[in-house]
């Protein structure tokens, strides 16, 4: 019996911890990336790309994985490495819909630390190239 509720305990401490992490990414989500991505991800084309339903291509694709953590407004966010994947992993549950490729995994904060440090300069010409090919796949980019 006494196991019993130990593991009911468990249970909604375990549960508790994920709801307050899926909520704590929402109020990052809505204080740092918001004003340009905006509430429903749709962002304002073509000035900020739209996120809904369009951004989990990029996981399909070699090097789009990286790119969404090294974008500027990613990795440059005031935001510690584990916030920054519990955001970007509600960015994908969110918004990323019917283009989030089957069996793509969430973000760990260890990959995102390493991503973080080894971005490149050139992040124009990455997002460039990757946009090339989304666009080859998928047709306009917007
Ligand atoms: C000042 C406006 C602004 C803010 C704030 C911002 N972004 Fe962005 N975001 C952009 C723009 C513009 C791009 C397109 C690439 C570029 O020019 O940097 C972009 C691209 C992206 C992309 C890749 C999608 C694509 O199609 O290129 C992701 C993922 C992303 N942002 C996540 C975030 C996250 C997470 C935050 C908050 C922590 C955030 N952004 C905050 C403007 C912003």
């Amino acid at each position: 019996m006494r196991s019993t509720i130990e593991a009911c305990v468990a249970v909604f401490l375990a549960l508790g911890i994920a709801l307050t992490a899926q909520a704590g990414a929402r109020l990052d989500y809505t204080l740092n990336c918001m004003g340009c991505h905006r509430a429903g991800g749709e962002g304002a084309p073509p000035d900020v790309p739209r996120l809904r339903d369009r951004v989990g291509y990029y996981l399909e694709i070699p090097g789009g994985r990286e790119y969404l953590v090294q974008v500027p407004g990613a990795r440059q966010a005031p935001l510690d490495d584990a916030e920054l994947a519990a955001v970007l992993n509600f960015i994908l549950d969110e918004f990323a819909g019917g283009s989030m490729p089957a069996g793509a995994n969430h973000y760990a904060a260890e990959e995102v630390a390493a991503l973080r440090a080894s971005a490149p300069t050139d992040i124009d010409a990455v997002r460039r190239r990757l946009e090339a090919e989304l666009e080859r796949r998928h047709g306009a980019a917007y």
